[in-house]
């Protein structure tokens, strides 16, 4: 994207779509290790602890492409609360209702859709990067997915994790956007 990027001459923009869910995650849950284990698997903390990591990750590599003076920009969005097939393995009487509750608070595909869209085409985002969105806005997140050490952290740790499993599967199987542990 860096090569394409400087060739095209045209801004690249890489979008993470989070979740405001990321918020529930304490600092006292968020372990690498842990979450690799499996003991204990709670889905709904598992999607909260991948939002999360999302926007560590957006805020991390953001730093990385700066450094590069990268022309690829990298921000987090949550989309807002869209009845999609995200609960489809939760279909039944009490998802109903519970949607029924949040009526008001719902939004449209299309509406769920535009805060990506603003990010990745609107001209007052050109430039921006490791921000997280919502509503079009640039908004706060939560004081742990701002946290520069734990970002670099779980990038690192990713990183080896990667690295591990690629070293471990068959000869010819890893991929070579994986040669290079950094953006
Ligand atoms: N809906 C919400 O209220 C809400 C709120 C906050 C954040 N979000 C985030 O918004 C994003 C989109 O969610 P959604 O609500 O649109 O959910 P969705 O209706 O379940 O759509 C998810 C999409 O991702 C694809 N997908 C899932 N696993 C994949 C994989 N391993 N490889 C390639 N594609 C894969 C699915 O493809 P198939 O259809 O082929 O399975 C589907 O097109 C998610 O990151 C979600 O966490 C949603």
């Amino acid at each position: 994207m860096i090569d394409t990027s400087n060739k095209t001459r045209i801004q690249g923009r890489i979008i993470n779509v989070s979740s405001a869910v990321h918020s529930w995650v304490k600092r006292t849950c968020f372990c690498f290790k842990d979450m690799l284990n499996g003991k204990n698997y709670n889905g709904t903390r598992a999607y909260a602890q991948s939002k999360l990591a999302m926007i560590l990750h957006v805020k991390e590599m953001a730093r990385q492409l700066k450094a590069k003076n990268a022309r690829v920009t990298i921000n987090a969005v949550h989309p807002g609360i869209v009845r999609t097939e995200i609960i489809r393995a939760h279909k039944g009487l009490i998802t109903d209702f519970l949607f029924f509750i949040a009526s008001k608070l719902l939004k449209t595909v299309s509406q769920g859709a535009s805060t990506t869209c603003y990010v990745a085409l609107g001209r007052n985002t050109e430039g921006v990067s490791g921000k997280y969105f919502i509503d079009c806005n640039e908004s706060d997140c939560s004081s742990l997915a701002n946290d520069e050490l734990e970002a670099k952290t779980l990038w690192n740790d990713t990183n080896t994790f990667l690295h591990k499993r690629l070293q471990q599967a068959p000869t010819g199987s890893s991929s070579s956007i994986f040669s290079t542990p950094y953006v």
